[in-house]
């Protein structure tokens, strides 16, 4: 079973896909990582973001096993993702890695922009998550305090909002709903509640799933 979680910023997609991961004992794969990877490397190296062979290199050059997680949270990075997340090589060049952890036998939940419309077309179980910009502006200031940045409401807002500008008007695999995703809006949700409803469509589409057998 393939369970593809797409949706903007801080909408609590990360969230949902780790739980649903653990309740289904399924590889969990948050795809933005590789995205802030390939950013991280290119700071690193005194390279522009706009790069596109540079960015290119370091896209091939990451290793699935070796992300340091804590370098890789933080406000800059997700700008960073972004920038590089919209050049069509870059793209182009994760596909393949992504799609071979979404194959792999037994199932996987994989969360990002692009995987139930280019990913993983196929997927058994697809849910875009929303969440107002405010309520994600929210959450991503308390989790950024909790991690040391000190950011205000308005500028995480402003972050979240040019984000969501940039990855919705690419030209490649922009962030979009797939038309046979479900949608799931948490604005209005804990993350006890949006396990919930989550775990509703995906049991909904196993059923599907069986009934086909
Ligand atoms: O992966 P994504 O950026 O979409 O969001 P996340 O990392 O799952 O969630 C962002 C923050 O919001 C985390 O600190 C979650 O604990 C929190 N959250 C929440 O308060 N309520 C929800 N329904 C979902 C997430
Ligand atoms: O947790 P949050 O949603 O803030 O960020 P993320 O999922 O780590 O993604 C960071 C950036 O990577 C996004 O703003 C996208 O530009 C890009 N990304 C993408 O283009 N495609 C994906 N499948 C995942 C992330």
């Amino acid at each position: 079973m393939i369970i593809a979680i797409d949706g903007p910023a801080a909408s609590g997609k990360g969230t949902l896909a780790r739980k649903l991961a653990a309740r289904f004992g399924l590889p969990h794969l948050d795809t933005g990582l590789l995205y802030r990877a390939t950013a991280r490397a290119l700071l690193d190296a005194d390279q522009p973001l706009d790069n596109a062979a540079a960015a290119v290199a370091a896209a091939r050059g990451l290793a699935l096993t070796e992300f340091e997680e804590q370098r890789l949270r933080g406000r800059e990075m997700g700008e960073a993702a972004s920038v590089v997340a919209a050049i069509p090589a870059v793209r182009e060049t994760l596909v393949e890695a992504q799609r071979r952890f979404a194959r792999r036998i037994g199932g996987a939940v994989l969360d990002g922009r692009d995987i139930g419309t280019v990913i993983c077309p196929e997927a058994d179980a697809k849910i875009f998550v929303t969440a107002s910009p405010q309520m994600r502006a929210q959450r991503r200031a308390l989790e950024l305090a909790r991690s040391g940045e000190d950011v205000s409401f308005n500028e995480v807002l402003a972050d979240i909002l040019r984000r969501d500008e940039r990855d919705s008007s690419r030209a490649v695999a922009p962030l979009r709903a797939a038309p046979d995703a479900a949608l799931l809006d948490t604005t209005a949700l804990d993350i006890a509640g949006a396990f919930t409803a989550a775990l509703a469509l995906v049991e909904a589409a196993r059923a599907r799933l069986h009934a086909t057998d």
